[in-house]
């Protein structure tokens, strides 16, 4: 009977990792084009990995940066049809998509207005902000992306130290109808004690829309995988978050 419950247990937590650990909206796995997988066996590497943890679709999102990533969009794609031809023939099952990290410049307004952008999910745009300066128009960009139709998503809000401890930044964002999405090894104590502390209180806080692995080395999914027993992992897999609608 003891037996039976321990089995019981395991199988509802192995339930519980494949719903929020599905599908990946963030990540820089496409080889050679920003700072994440140097090569096509890195970006192979990191996608068996992906399979390994019960993954089954991946948006990838390259930074795009004015002046250090001038990725365009037609680059992205074809960079997602080699990987996918690879991924493919390698027999891999995971679903591939691609979109982009938005870098928040006075470029992207003009972006946004020539609609110069590679949503995913129809419309979502994943932007991020400078990590070290904090941006002054933090309201005028939601209010930009959603006036021209764009569901905006803002990355690793966690991260943004400028903003620690307070979170009212992302309520207020979140008001303005901006997604908060915040990484899984912030959770784990990779980028330091403060993100940590800070991933915690929007957890806390109910402020997490969707969770990101943020991806650009195969570490970040080997510690992902170390940390999965840690007991906030299993507050974050019962989580409502919005990665599942994505499938
Ligand atoms: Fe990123």
């Amino acid at each position: 009977m003891a037996l039976f419950g321990l089995f019981n247990t395991q199988k509802k937590e192995a339930a519980n990792l494949g719903g929020n650990l599905l599908v990946d909206i963030h990540s820089h796995l496409l080889p050679g084009i920003d700072d994440g997988a140097p090569t096509m066996d890195h970006t192979i590497g990191m996608l068996r990995k992906f399979e390994e943890l019960g993954y089954q679709k991946l948006i990838m999102t390259p930074h795009i940066m004015s002046g250090v990533y001038d990725n365009t969009s037609e680059i992205i794609v074809q960079k997602l049809e080699e990987v996918r031809k690879v991924s493919h023939d390698l027999g891999l099952k995971l679903q591939l998509e691609a979109s982009a990290e938005y870098y928040f410049d006075e470029t992207l307004f003009d972006r946004i207005r020539r609609k110069d952008l590679l949503p995913f999910a129809g419309n979502h745009i994943l932007f991020e902000f400078s990590f070290r300066n904090q941006p002054s128009q933090v309201e005028d960009i939601v209010f930009s992306l959603k006036s021209a139709g764009y569901q905006p998503v803002l990355a690793h809000f966690e991260r943004y130290l400028y903003f620690h401890p307070s979170i009212e930044i992302a309520r207020s964002l979140r008001e303005r109808g901006c997604y908060i999405q915040v990484n899984l090894n912030s959770f784990t104590g990779h980028y330091g004690a403060d993100v940590k502390n800070q991933a915690i209180r929007l957890l806390k806080a109910g402020l997490i829309d969707i969770l990101g692995s943020d991806c650009h080395r195969i570490q970040h999914l080997e510690l992902l995988q170390s940390s999965l027993k840690d007991s906030v992992f299993h507050q974050l897999m019962t989580l409502k978050v919005k990665n599942r609608e994505f499938f």
